[in-house]
């Protein structure tokens, strides 16, 4: 089996095993641009020197399916987790088997019908969506042309009309990742901006075409070369792992990476695809949806809590934060830090009852800083597993990460790799 991963990879030697940094350009890693991913090589580390044979894997924050997506590669059967169901959907579609025949005649039948048919979809009522999303927007500005949103709307239309639910899967997963090359904003650091004269240069509808096919073909070709992998099992659950009812499946490897306490809020960032695509089809359905996050940013009100014995390092940290409040850009930043850990305590309690005796759990995880005070989570959260009995086998501080403007911009920070026994 790792002749098929080798295929897939190709010679090289990633720089930080964290980060994607390469990997985007990789079948199937370059389906849709995750920036927040990590490499293949991390996955493949934890289940390849694993001290026994994996024979189940689970990673509980998904995102772009790099676990899910390895780990088939490696022929290890996984269950992963993901509370965006966009993503969700993406790691799906990446793992799924596919009938090459009826995957080419079904796309054709798409563009097709996208080409002659007139949508009958009224955004304004029917998709509700946020009023800065389609032209004529608010304040002047809008994420997309009129022409291109009923081009989006037309393919919607044309995919829904498929009868297989996993083509229709992959082909809106295709139509979400050609949205942001064709609408005026590009993604960068913490957000949105508009790209340079979007008014100038307007993309249209032609555009979008040529981008969902172009981009179908390479989906295509990465299923033509790798159709045999999705005979091993990947399956990927829309859930929130916060759950306190979630049942995790026994496993010899867990390996994740889950959001940092950085004040990153991923469904804001993500949210294009899911408005553009319908998941969302509310306001409520959004807020509900950054609820069910992990708490690592104050971006939306909710309930905050801490750990009743929380590591010194923490309560420390929570102290010198609390000394520099005035300098703090928003004053819940303690509580959210100490309910970052509350949960991630929780996660690794429940992930602790399903771990096999001899089983791992890996970590990827970034520091981050407030008011010039360093959060040192790896360090924190090797305490915290500590003292729910984990062993701490490694916990390596491997590259440094930019902060962010908005704390301060430099100097660098660290991002841990924590495996636990
Ligand atoms: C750092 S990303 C994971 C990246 C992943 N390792 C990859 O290679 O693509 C963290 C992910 O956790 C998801 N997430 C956040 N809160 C969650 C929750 N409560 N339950 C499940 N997933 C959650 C986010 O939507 C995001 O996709």
């Amino acid at each position: 089996m790792q002749a098929l991963f080798d295929k897939w990879i190709g010679e090289r030697t990633p720089v930080f095993l964290g980060t994607n940094h390469r990997s985007q350009d990789l079948p199937f890693s370059s389906w849709y641009r995750f920036k927040e991913a990590f490499s293949p090589e991390i996955v493949k580390h934890a289940i390849v020197d694993h001290p026994t044979k994996v024979k189940a894997c689970i990673d509980p924050f998904s995102g772009s399916g790099t676990t899910a997506l390895t780990a088939q590669f490696l022929g290890v059967p996984s269950t992963s987790y993901e509370v965006n169901p966009f993503l969700a959907d993406l790691g799906r579609a990446k793992t799924e088997y596919y009938d090459i025949k009826e995957l080419r005649s079904s796309f054709h039948s798409v563009v097709q019908s996208a080409q002659t048919h007139e949508s009958t979809f009224d955004h304004n009522n029917e998709a509700n969506l946020p009023e800065t999303f389609v032209e004529p927007g608010k304040n002047g500005k809008w994420l997309f042309n009129a022409d291109v949103a009923h081009q989006v709307f037309r393919l919607r239309d044309a995919i829904s009309c498929l009868n297989d639910p996993t083509l229709r899967r992959l082909f809106e997963v295709i139509l979400g990742s050609s949205l942001i090359e064709n609408s005026n904003v590009v993604i960068n650091g913490k957000g949105r901006r508009y790209r340079k004269s979007w008014q100038q240069r307007p993309k249209t509808k032609f555009d979008l075409l040529d981008t969902f096919q172009t981009r179908a073909e390479r989906c295509f070709v990465d299923i033509e070369s790798f159709n045999s992998k999705s005979a091993v099992p990947a399956r990927i659950e829309l859930q929130d792992v916060r759950d306190e009812d979630l049942c995790f499946p026994e496993f010899d490897v867990s390996v994740f990476s889950p959001p940092y306490p950085n004040s990153f809020d991923y469904t804001d960032v993500y949210n294009v695809e899911l408005w553009m695509l319908g998941y969302l089809k509310n306001r409520i359905q959004n807020v509900e949806l950054r609820r069910q996050t992990l708490t690592s940013h104050v971006q939306i009100s909710k309930a905050f809590a801490r750990l009743v014995d929380q590591p010194a390092l923490l309560t420390e940290t929570v102290e010198k934060l609390q000394i520099q409040q005035d300098r703090l850009w928003d004053k819940r930043i303690p509580r959210m830090i100490e309910t970052y850990f509350l949960e991630m305590s929780n996660l690794l309690e429940n992930l602790a009852k399903s771990k096999k005796p001899k089983g791992r759990v890996w970590i990827v995880v970034g520091n981050s800083q407030y008011a010039g005070v360093e959060i040192e989570t790896g360090r924190i959260l090797a305490e915290i597993a500590k003292g729910l009995g984990y062993n701490v086998v490694k916990n390596d501080i491997s590259r440094k990460l930019r902060t962010s403007p908005q704390q301060g911009g430099s100097p660098r920070l660290g991002e841990a790799i924590l495996v636990l026994a």
